[in-house]
């Protein structure tokens, strides 16, 4: 069974947030389970930089560009995954984050650098590079390679495709001009296509095109079929029910794994518990926190934008002040949130620490100092922080949303009961239900046996690769089968 993995990013050739994480993960974890996985990616500068031994494969001739296109094979790191990177300088040859300049403002050309990468994913399933190796199935991640999905719809044959929702948030919305200027298929042009409100959506082409739709959890796949979550896409995904579905993701365990973290101050892991300690007044120290044992420290590590509730935390803050607990935040994002944290940092010295930037090593410490880990999202998709901290034995407090439904157990007084509580899950969206979150944690946290089960329960729960990459396989075996909603039902 061969699969290509058409994405924007993949650890660690390439990282902004979870979407990243898992197209650096779930290959492996496939190719385990026996699946020829291979990954298709543009060659940023970073990535080059990161990639290791390189080998020009192919030159590909794409219609549009008037030089051609190079195909570069490496393998990733620790792993026996083999991916191609898209080398095209002027598309591509960019420093720093792969969606936005310097001043976070879309490249302006993202249209044309994304439908590139659609462009060789698509010769690559037609077998028009020169390569031996073809794909039965194309799997596409997030609006970047939604048109892919749309442009195999128009060959016959072609290999099945699966497109994967990390974040419908995302969509690829450009002017109609923007369709003309890229020369797509006329027939794609209607609003069972490409067309959304009279613009050209990228993700539609993944949503109406794909034989299958998976999103990262259940109960995401559930919210996005209905009212706000659904974005106005929504009836188009209860159209597709029969053959959507929610895939919950894995973390790569290796990777994050206490025991043996690089970062860290010193390794831990459940039953050698006490070492968290030392990760956490190294915390502290790096924060410029004061070394005050007994008092909660919180975590944060995200994307500073309005689906992480960061304007939550803002607010909550002046109630948190009055709280025993330090919150050690890191982040980068929009200029708006960046601005405001680092003067609440400067207003509330001593207990509320900010560093932004974007940071691997911090963000592993975070989960291995902190007591506890706060993500307030408004929506989110599946969130792998939580799970990072499940694993780190670092409490998680969630807003009850989509993935973070799926995988904190509240601890509630039943869930304490039957020692199955992972963490704290609230339902509300303003400051007060944030801040009473954190004080039934803090109420627990000050019962120390109690709270070291609780972060103990955390650290068993099995949320490796090995579940989901099954599933993962079973809807690529339904393709191959070419299954009831199988090629053709567009
Ligand atoms: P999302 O994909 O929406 O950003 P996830 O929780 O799924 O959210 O994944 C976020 C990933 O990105 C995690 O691996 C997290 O550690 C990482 N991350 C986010 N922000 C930063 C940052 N500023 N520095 C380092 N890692 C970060
Ligand atoms: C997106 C979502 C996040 C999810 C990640 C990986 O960025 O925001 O919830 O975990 O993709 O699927």
């Amino acid at each position: 069974m061969k699969v290509l993995f058409v994405a924007s990013e993949a650890y660690p050739l390439m990282k902004t947030g979870g979407l990243g994480d898992v197209c650096g993960s779930l290959p492996a974890a496939l190719k385990a389970l026996g699946v020829d996985v291979r990954l298709l990616l543009p060659a940023y500068h970073d990535t080059v930089r990161h990639a290791g031994k390189l080998k020009t494969v192919a030159q590909l001739r794409l219609a549009n560009l008037a030089a051609p296109v190079t195909l570069l094979e490496g393998t990733l790191p620790s792993t026996r995954v083999r991916f191609w990177l898209i080398d095209f300088p002027p598309a591509y040859d960019r420093p720093g984050n792969p969606y936005t300049n310097a001043y976070g403002h879309p490249w302006h050309d993202n249209a044309a650098r994304f439908a590139l990468l659609a462009h060789a994913a698509v010769a690559i399933a037609r077998g028009d590079t020169g390569l031996a190796w073809r794909p039965d199935i194309v799997h596409c991640h997030d609006w970047q390679s939604g048109l892919v999905p749309a442009l195999l719809a128009q060959s016959n044959p072609r290999p099945a495709t699966v497109f994967t929702i990390h974040n419908l948030a995302y969509q690829g919305l450009f002017p109609y001009e923007t369709f003309t200027a890229l020369q797509l298929p006329e027939q794609l042009w209607s609003m069972h296509g490409l067309e959304f409100h009279g613009q050209l959506s990228f993700i539609k082409g993944g949503l109406a095109y794909a034989d299958h739709v998976t999103t990262v959890s259940p109960s995401y796949a559930r919210e996005i079929q209905t009212g706000p979550l659904g974005l106005g896409l929504d009836g188009l995904l209860r159209h597709r029910r029969a053959t959507l579905r929610g895939i919950l993701n894995g973390i790569d365990v290796d990777e994050w794994n206490p025991a043996r973290d690089k970062y860290l101050a010193r390794p831990y892991s459940a039953t050698r518990f006490a070492g968290k300690a030392a990760n956490k007044r190294a915390l502290q120290r790096a924060f410029g926190l004061p070394p005050t044992t007994g008092v909660l420290l919180v975590g944060m590590v995200g994307r500073l934008v309005a689906q992480k509730g960061v304007d939550l935390v803002l607010d909550a803050l002046e109630r948190l002040e009055r709280l025993p607990l330090q919150l050690a935040l890191l982040g980068t994002g929009e200029a708006r949130y960046e601005k405001a944290l680092r003067a609440a940092a400067a207003r509330y010295p001593g207990w509320f620490a900010v560093r932004i930037g974007y940071d691997e090593a911090t963000a592993h410490r975070i989960q291995a100092g902190a007591d506890a880990f706060l993500m307030p999202s408004r929506f989110e998709p599946c969130g792998l922080a939580q799970l990072h901290s499940l694993r780190y034995g670092t409490v998680p407090i969630v807003r009850r949303v989509g993935g973070l439904a799926d995988t904190v157990i509240d601890a509630t007084k039943a869930n304490l009961a039957r020692n199955a509580a992972t963490g704290f899950a609230f339902d509300g969206a303003r400051a007060a239900d944030l801040v009473a979150a954190v004080e039934r944690a803090l109420a627990l946290y000050r019962d120390a046996p109690r709270w070291k089960k609780l972060a103990l329960n955390g650290m068993r729960q099995d949320f490796s690769w090995r579940h989901s990459a099954a599933e993962y396989r079973w809807l690529y075996q339904q393709c191959l089968a070419g299954a009831r909603y199988g090629r053709g039902a567009n």
